[in-house]
C-alpha cells in the first residue's frame, strides 16, 4: 500500500510510521508533503530517499492542483496528515475522498478545531482538569478535527503536573495508534458503517 505523509514540523509521527515493523513489508512512504519549504521531518524523509513537496501558495512551492497533476505518476492508497497544521483545501480532499486520514493528540470530539494542535491542545486538556487523555485517528473532511473517528487510545493523565507531561504520554498513544490505523487500512480492515468505523 503506497502512502504520502503530509508534515509541518518535527515528523515523529512520520518516523514511528518508517520505524514500524508492522508496516515495514505491506506499506509505502511514496512521498512527504510540507506547508513548509524545510522541517526535521523532511531531513527524515531524505535519509530514507522519500521525495518531498512543499505545497502552498509561496514562491517557489507547488500549488494543491500541481501537488495532484504530481502524484498522477503514482497509486496513492492512503493520505496521511501527521503533524499538517494547515487546512487541506477541498478540491485536495474530493480528489482522495475517503483516503485521507489525520492524528490528533487528544480525545474528539473533545479538544479540538481550529488553533487546536501541539502545545494548544495539551494545555487546554490540562486546565480542564480531565483525568484521562489520548489520541484520536479521524477522516479528514473539509474542517479541522471533524471527519469520522477512525480509532482512539486514552492515557491515564490524573499524575500529570504540566501540559508537557501530557504531551509526552500523549505523543507515545500517537507513535502507536497511528501504525496500527495504517496496517488496519493496508489489511482492508476498515469499514464505515454509517456515522461509525468498524476495524475488523
Ligand atoms: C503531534 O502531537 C500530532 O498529533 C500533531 O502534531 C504534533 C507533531 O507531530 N498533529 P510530529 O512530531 O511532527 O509527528
Amino acid at each position: 500500500m503506497n502512502i504520502i505523509v503530509f508534515v509541518s514540523g518535527r515528523g515523529s509521527n512520520l518516523q514511528a510510521i518508517l520505524n514500524s515493523k508492522e508496516l515495514k513489508e505491506s506499506v509505502k512512504v511514496i512521498a512527504v508533503i510540507s506547508d513548509k519549504f524545510d522541517c526535521q521531518a523532511f531531513d527524515t524523509a531524505r535519509k530514507n530517499s522519500i521525495n518531498t513537496f512543499s505545497v502552498g501558495d509561496k514562491p517557489g512551492f507547488i500549488s494543491y492542483d500541481e501537488l495532484i497533476t504530481a502524484l498522477q505518476q503514482y497509486t496513492v492508497d492512503l493520505v496521511v496528515l501527521a503533524g499538517f497544521l494547515k487546512l487541506i483545501p477541498a478540491k485536495f480532499i474530493l480528489n482522495f475522498k475517503g483516503k485521507i486520514i489525520n492524528i490528533h493528540p487528544a480525545l474528539l470530539p473533545s479538544f479540538g478545531g481550529k488553533g487546536m494542535y501541539g502545545k494548544n491542545v495539551h494545555k487546554a486538556v490540562f486546565e480542564s482538569s480531565a483525568k484521562i487523555s489520548g489520541a484520536t485517528v479521524h477522516f479528514v473532511d473539509e474542517t479541522f478535527d471533524t471527519g469520522t473517528i477512525i480509532a482512539q487510545q486514552c492515557v491515564d493523565i490524573s499524575d500529570c503536573k504540566s501540559p508537557e507531561e501530557i504531551a509526552e504520554k500523549v505523543l507515545k498513544i500517537e507513535h502507536n495508534i497511528l501504525p496500527n490505523v495504517i496496517k488496519s487500512f493496508s489489511e482492508g480492515k476498515i469499514k464505515i458503517i454509517g456515522k461509525r468505523v468498524l476495524i475488523n
